[in-house]
């Protein structure tokens, strides 16, 4: 099967299966890069959240309302919605997995920080890795520094690809990125959490070239772009 994949900026992503839109940590409104996207046009089934900070929750509650898709994340993440009034929820917890319509989900660990827009706690950052009712496998790292825990998830899936942060600053950079590539086990990636800010600027191009030359595929999306993989 092949599914469909829009770019909605930052970390945000939304994948179409074909029967199921599950939406990642939107961050739009606030994106002056992705004013072009209409928050409100956005229906996805599942949103799923990595961590409290406001570049990946930012427009959680709205889309929730909109659309009524099931939220998923951290039990803190979850209590959080719930207390701005989200009640299609599902909340997880590190080393959990659940089977949902479109398949199965693991929760892994994210060596990152996670609070609320507020400052207020919210609990440990997050990464998924969903293996779809077709088999097909995937890895959505969050805001996270190269870690050997992803040497568990190479061992433990078969991925077909995988979205990775590659700014620096607040997460891992290119070359680790390739790290974690090579540990996961695949030989595509999506890039993510770059150009947003001043902080995480990086060249596109001399980007693809370094990965191209480690082996590894570096996809860098258009805000708005949809790709078929
Ligand atoms: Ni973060
Ligand atoms: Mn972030």
């Amino acid at each position: 099967m092949i599914m469909e994949i829009t770019f909605y900026g930052h970390s945000c992503f939304e994948i179409n299966t074909g029967e199921h839109r599950i939406l990642f940590d939107p961050f739009i409104s606030h994106n002056e890069k992705a004013s072009a996207i209409d928050v409100n046009k956005l229906k996805p089934d599942f949103v799923f959240l990595s961590h409290g900070h406001e570049d990946h929750v930012a427009d959680a509650v709205k889309i929730c309302k909109n659309s009524g898709a099931k939220a998923v994340s951290t039990f803190e993440v979850i209590s959080w919605l719930g207390n701005q009034g989200v009640e299609n929820t599902h909340p997880m917890n590190h080393g959990g997995s659940w089977e949902f319509d479109f398949g199965k989900v693991k929760l892994v660990n994210a060596v990152h920080s996670s609070s609320f827009p507020d400052g207020s706690y919210a609990g440990n950052p997050a990464g998924f890795v969903f293996t779809l009712k077709n088999g097909d496998s995937f890895y959505y790292a969050g805001d996270t520094a190269l870690t050997y825990d992803m040497k568990l998830i190479g061992e433990e899936f078969e991925l077909n690809f995988a979205f990775l942060p590659i700014g620096d600053n607040f997460t891992m950079n290119l070359k680790d990125a390739v790290k974690s590539a090579e540990m996961v086990g695949v030989n595509k990636f999506i890039g993510m959490h770059y150009d947003t800010f001043p902080y995480i600027e990086i060249d596109q191009e001399e980007s693809k070239r370094f990965a191209k030359e480690k082996g590894k595929e570096l996809v860098l999306m258009q805000i708005g772009e949809t790709i078929k993989i």
